[in-house]
């Protein structure tokens, strides 16, 4: 039996990253970031760097203009709609989960648009204020090269959406484009963010050292906060402040081939069946839209080996997508010998007659592919912090892989603290709900910086203020034309 394992071990092996393995992955993803940052090399890098226009992290002493904001959450497995009422130091968030069908997923830009105001509508009419006009942040996972804090423009689909006539085009337009057609909605639109800097938004707002996002969800990705002379691409002037939070959009490491020393045949299969093929090569190997489907790879492989099932998959097993990263998790979470979960997972996958070493065999391949993961993200964030140089940093993470796995967490903590240059210390900080109450957030500070512009605005007799804040369409597009032309949007929030 032990030798049995052995050969099952054998197999196994490359999946199992050495720390010298993870030191070249990390010297190669330091000068993956620097070809990103560098205005001669990232029209071809393919880890895009990009600047955001947020320009420092919350310190605690702000005060949002008080009243309601909306945020919406899309890039996930579901698309949220949140509403944010800030009361002097009380605040209060209320939110709702609305499906994305496969269909709206694949299909064309305008109609994932409509449904996504379709939903506004609902959220607004349910939680009876349809009659105001609303400020909005909206998270759009997805990676975007902004223009300024409300303009995003989609460089390319990842994680499973597809929909034609949106790639180059700027999202928040098409968003506003789709609540313009609907009578009953208003809504500013703020500010559009990432979910990594949502998510490192709401955990700056209560821990002062926390200058890395990270998600471990669906997708895989960082930000952190880069010192400006080393953003060559970011040409806004702001003289008194030097940093920007850069979106790295690190899960498309390797997608210039710089990781195929350790992909293996299970990977090229995922990748193989995938949407986007030969793309976010990084984000394949770690995030939750592939872990399943790469334990499900192996496990046929192995029944094909004859090392599995009595060498027979079930249909469910041969079925793409059908072993779900939660099944991952949910092995993961017995002890040694405990099976209680692993049986479950078995029953789900039509394999209810399976041995214990069939199930012994099932618990390896999670472990292994799991922890890969978890090694691969962590020398993702010592790169990141040996590049910050600072003596503390926390990084604050969102995302069901680092949420629900039992051991993600700590496999991180002890694989950093090995691979991390021994005089930067750091705290991994889990993000509640970072990424739609980081977008909302970011749009209290960009409406109390909007009201302060329209201040000095009416000041110079260039605008005159509604008199209360009620649905008011044709007001607005004046205005956001004139604040457009006066002040290109930034944020600063100080
Ligand atoms: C994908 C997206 C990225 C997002 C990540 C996590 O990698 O490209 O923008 O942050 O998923 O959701």
């Amino acid at each position: 039996m032990t030798q049995f394992m052995d050969e099952i071990e054998e197999i196994l092996k490359p999946l199992v990253l050495t720390n010298q393995q993870l030191g070249e992955i990390e010297a190669l993803l330091l000068q993956s970031f620097n070809e990103g940052l560098r205005k001669d090399t990232n029209p071809v890098a393919p880890v895009k760097m990009f600047p955001t226009f947020v320009r420092d992290v919350p310190d605690g002493k702000e005060k949002y203009a008080e009243g309601k904001y909306m945020a919406l959450d899309l890039g996930g497995t579901n698309f949220r709609v949140l509403l944010l009422e800030l009361n002097g130091d009380k605040f209060h968030l209320d939110s709702e989960v609305y499906a994305v069908p496969e269909i709206i997923m694949h299909g064309t830009g305008e109609q994932l648009f409509d449904h996504i105001a379709s939903c506004i509508s609902d959220f607004m009419k349910q939680r009876k204020v349809i009659q105001y006009r609303i400020p909005l942040g909206f998270t759009f996972s997805f990676p975007c090269k902004q223009e300024g804090l409300t303009s995003a423009r989609l460089t390319q689909w990842t994680k499973g959406f597809k929909c034609t006539g949106v790639e180059g085009e700027d999202v928040v337009q098409l968003l506003r484009d789709a609540i313009d057609k609907r009578p009953d909605i208003d809504v500013d639109v703020m500010a559009v963010v990432n979910d990594t800097t949502g998510t490192l938004m709401s955990c700056a707002l209560k821990n002062r050292e926390c200058r890395v996002g990270l998600i471990i969800g669906t997708g895989t990705n960082a930000c952190y906060m880069e010192t400006l002379e080393n953003v060559e691409l970011f040409s806004e002037d702001f003289p008194d402040v030097n940093q920007v939070v850069v979106n790295t959009e690190l899960g498309a490491f390797g997608d210039n081939k710089v990781l195929n020393f350790i992909r293996t045949n299970w990977d090229e299969e995922v990748d193989t069946t995938s949407l986007n093929r030969g793309k976010q090569l990084f984000e394949k190997m770690i995030s939750g839209m592939y872990l399943g489907e790469t334990v499900r790879c192996i496990l046929v492989d192995l029944c094909q080996k004859k090392l599995l099932f009595n060498g027979q998959p079930s249909d469910k097993l041969m079925t793409p997508k059908a072993f779900q990263t939660a099944y991952v998790s949910a092995v993961e979470s017995d002890k040694e010998d405990d099976y209680n979960m692993t049986r479950q997972v078995m029953s789900a996958i039509d394999h209810r007659a399976a041995t214990l070493l069939d199930c012994d065999v099932v618990k390896m391949v999670c472990k292994r592919v799991s922890t890969r993961a978890a090694h691969l993200v962590s020398a993702a964030v010592a790169t990141i912090l040996n590049k910050m140089k600072r003596p503390h940093t926390t990084i604050g993470v969102d995302g069901s892989v680092y949420k629900f796995h039992p051991h993600f967490h700590d496999l991180m903590v002890a694989k950093i603290s090995e691979l991390v240059d021994q005089n930067y210390t750091f705290n991994l900080m889990l993000s509640e709900d970072g990424s739609g109450r980081g977008a909302a957030l970011v749009a209290a500070v960009a409406t109390k910086q909007e009201h302060r512009r329209k201040v000095s605005l009416e000041q110079m007799g260039l605008y005159v203020p509604p008199r209360d804040g009620v649905n008011r369409k044709n007001s607005r597009l004046e205005l956001d034309e004139l604040v457009a032309k006066i002040n290109r949007t930034n944020i600063n929030i100080t």
